[in-house]
């Protein structure tokens, strides 16, 4: 089965709380947070006091992607606020076994994100080591961006990979992704599906949610 994470970068901040609601109820599985701090990736976001603000307030899982230099300064803080499995990308992290035991020594699970361009042998000597693994379907930094579908091969070839040691990973997407075209990376193998302007921007989100069950099932 597929999971839905919607991204709260295109929920509406002014009322952020009735937004996680509305996709708490509409049945998808966990809250995509998007962490950025403009070295990284060229936008600035949320630290981890609104991510603990809403903490109490929702029984959806924190999925805390973090697109910020230096992430092993800041694991703790967002572990503390809530954060139940936390992504980091190997491009930030010099040391990225330290990092995943990091995250793990706190309980919560670890995942690696990669960029369009990051090839996926710099999971060769990680992999049986992480939760999850994200698949960038976009360059960070932004919502509301195309996919770029030479990513496709990579989830297929990542699920090869998976499949192949018998390991038992998730495999997320994350950006561009909609009902219209969830389909492409679901069939490529993809379980875990962010999406955040498809979700917010639209006008009838359990809809929405629904459409992207129903086209993502494989
Ligand atoms: C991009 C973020 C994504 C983004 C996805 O840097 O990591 O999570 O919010 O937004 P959409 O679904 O609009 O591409
Ligand atoms: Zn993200």
């Amino acid at each position: 089965m597929i999971k839905i994470a919607p991204s709260i970068l295109s929920a509406d901040f002014s009322k952020l709380i009735d937004d996680v609601n509305t996709v708490e109820a509409a049945g998808c599985h966990m809250l995509h947070i998007d962490v950025m701090d403009g070295h990284f990736v060229p936008n600035i976001t949320i630290g981890p006091l609104v991510v603990n603000s809403l903490k109490d307030k929702t029984k959806l899982p924190f999925d805390v992607h973090l697109m910020i230099e230096n992430p092993d300064k800041y694991i703790p803080d967002f572990i503390k606020a809530g954060a139940d499995i936390i992504s980091v990308h190997s491009e930030a992290c010099i040391h990225l076994h330290r990092t995943i035991q990091l995250i793990k020594q706190h309980g919560i699970k670890a995942c690696v994100a990669l960029n369009p361009a990051t090839p996926l042998n710099v999971l060769d000597y990680v992999l049986a080591d992480l939760d999850m693994v994200l698949i960038m379907t976009v360059n960070p930094g932004f919502g509301g961006q195309k996919l770029i579908e030479a990513t496709l091969p990579k989830i297929k070839k990542l699920s090869t990979m998976i499949k192949d040691k018998g390991l038992d990973i998730d495999i997320q997407v994350d950006g561009g992704i909609s009902p219209d075209n969830i389909n492409l990376v679901t069939s490529a193998g993809a379980n875990v599906i962010v999406a955040g302007s498809a979700i917010f921007n639209s006008p009838n989100i359990p809809y929405t949610v629904e459409l992207m069950k129903r086209n993502g099932t494989v």
